[in-house]
């Protein structure tokens, strides 16, 4: 596995105040137009103490809304999803987006735009330290990774970055488009890949984590 993993693990309490700060930073932020467009900014939900982050896209009407990372209709089946595998998305799992404002009329976030969010993000994941990284849709595979390519290739292959395991899943709009579980299928592809992550962080959890002993391989 190359790369380490980027910095130190901080104690809880420093984690938090760094993340607090991180949110106000995000909700002044003015480093592209889509602050122009944005009800609230979107950060994140979920545990930042947890081996699993997830990153989507960016924000939709009702996470524009409420503040929160996919709580509609993706985001209900992702947290679906999740479950099947044992994994509760509030209290196993820490959730943002490559953008954290809406893109109006839900349009891809362009390249500029993602660039100017990125430092954002990479301090989400500099204080959460996942062990393991969930992208959602080839967005999220082209805002982290650089990597354009259709999702269809990408998914389901774990890749090394920054010291971390990542792997590129459907994005979950893309199943309540495709809803069929038949074998083979979108829907059917994302499970496995689910229970995939499922055993890596079984297998982590047995292991040492790399954030705090440098010597281990994530
Ligand atoms: N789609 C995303 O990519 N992110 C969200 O937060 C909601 C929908
Ligand atoms: N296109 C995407 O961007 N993501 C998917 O998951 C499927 C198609």
């Amino acid at each position: 596995m190359e790369g380490d993993p980027g910095g130190v693990r901080l104690d809880t309490a420093r984690r938090d105040a760094a993340l607090r700060e991180l949110a106000g930073g995000c909700a002044a932020c003015r480093r592209c137009s889509l602050a122009d467009g944005r009800g609230q900014v979107v950060v994140s939900r979920g545990d930042p103490g947890a081996a699993l982050m997830v990153i989507g896209e960016g924000p939709g009407a009702q996470e524009d809304a409420s503040g929160s990372p996919f709580v509609g209709r993706a985001g209900q089946l992702l947290d679906r999803m999740l479950a099947s595998v044992g994994i509760d998305s509030n209290r196993d799992a820490y959730i943002c987006n490559v953008v954290k404002c809406r893109p109006p009329e839900n349009r891809k976030p362009t390249p500029q735009e993602m660039a100017a969010c990125l430092p954002w993000l990479l301090q989400q994941v500099e204080l959460v330290q996942p062990q393991v990284v969930l992208l959602a849709g080839a967005t999220a595979v082209e805002g982290v990774l650089g990597i354009k390519g259709g999702i269809t290739r990408l998914r389901g292959q774990w890749r090394p970055w920054q010291g971390r395991w990542c792997l590129p899943i459907f994005h979950p709009s893309y199943l309540l488009r495709n809803p069929s579980r038949e074998p083979e299928t979108p829907k059917w592809h994302t499970w496995q890949d689910l229970k995939a992550v499922r055993r890596r962080l079984d297998e982590l959890r047995a292991a040492p984590d790399p954030a705090r002993d440098s010597s281990g391989d994530p």
